[in-house]
């Protein structure tokens, strides 16, 4: 097998997302060279047809995945064991996984790259913060209304700069080879503390509002959403969020320093003007 060089590039699968393109661009500035496994990247990847796997790998010294929709998902665990395979045959050396806490599909999916042959960390998270400001809570923050079927559930909500360090010190540093790290931010919060740490550092008004599960389904099929999603964010809510709520050390031992705290991402994500302006619920 060819040796792995510093000019072979990195996979950053997902690398247009909310980790991945974090990933890709502290990678850039280090001036390691890149490719994007995303459906726009060149060449294309696409978890849909495993034919694009190949060629995406294909002479890369590492690859991160950040696997969409969610590693929770049934299945999930045969598919990046298919990619595994794939990356062994591809030359590929190292693989990066981000995965999730408490969902058992994920931690499948953590077996198979433990035992795949190839150098592996995972990084196994909790609830990204960026949620709020890049993810599926954003319409509701802007409409100054969140709606969740949660009621004093604690989560140590992680930041995903807090993620993209760990990720690239993993992609680059043989030292986290077989290291497993816990993500989490430095608190437990509930929703609702966290909603209104958004609301204080941008200045509005933004209420949380505790719905039951079966209102929360029945408002997502309103919206007119797929009901794999809908499966998805039931099962996020029922059985992962905030179950065994803990607090990690990963972001501690792999680099030394204290994870970001919700109340700098909230301040900091404010003032990028994300949440500034309101839009009709
Ligand atoms: N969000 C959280 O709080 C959280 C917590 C723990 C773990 N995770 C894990 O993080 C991963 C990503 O979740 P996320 O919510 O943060 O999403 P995200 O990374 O923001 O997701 C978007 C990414 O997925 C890519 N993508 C979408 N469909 C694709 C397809 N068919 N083929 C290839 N790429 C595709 C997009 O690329 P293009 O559209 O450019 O193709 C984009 O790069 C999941 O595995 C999830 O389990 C998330």
């Amino acid at each position: 097998m060819k040796p792995m060089t510093s000019t072979d590039p990195i996979l950053v699968i997902g690398g247009t997302g909310k980790t991945g393109r974090r990933v890709a661009a502290r990678l850039a500035a280090r001036g390691v060279p890149v490719r994007i496994g995303s459906r726009t990247g060149t060449p294309p990847f696409d978890w849909e047809d495993p034919a694009t796997w190949a060629p995406a790998l294909r002479g890369t010294r590492a690859a991160y995945i950040s696997f969409f929709p969610d590693l929770a998902v049934p299945g999930a665990p045969a598919t990046i064991a298919e990619l595994a395979r794939t990356a062994l045959a591809a030359g590929t050396r190292r693989l990066v996984l981000l995965s999730g806490r408490n969902e058992v599909e994920a931690q499948r999916a953590e077996d198979v790259v433990r035992a795949c042959g190839l150098d592996w960390t995972i990084v196994r998270c909790a609830f990204f913060s960026q949620n709020f400001d890049e993810g599926a809570w954003l319409e509701e923050v802007l409409a100054g209304r969140v709606s969740l079927p949660v009621r004093d559930v604690l989560e140590p909500f992680v930041d995903a700069d807090d993620i993209a360090d760990v990720v690239v010190a993993a992609l680059t540093d043989d030292r986290h080879v077989g290291q497993l790290y816990e993500m989490t931010g430095p608190r437990l919060l509930n929703f609702e503390d966290a909603v209104a740490e958004i609301a204080a550092a941008v200045g509005r008004d933004i209420s949380f509002v505790s719905v039951s599960i079966d209102d929360y389904v029945a408002m997502l099929k309103e919206y007119g959403l797929p009901d794999d999603f809908i499966w998805l964010l039931n099962h996020l809510f029922t059985e992962v969020l905030g179950s065994k709520a803990q607090l990690g050390d990963g972001v501690q031992r792999a680099l030394g320093r204290q994870p970001r705290d919700f109340t700098d991402y909230a301040r900091e994500a404010a003032a990028t003007g994300v949440w500034a302006s309101s839009v009709e619920a």
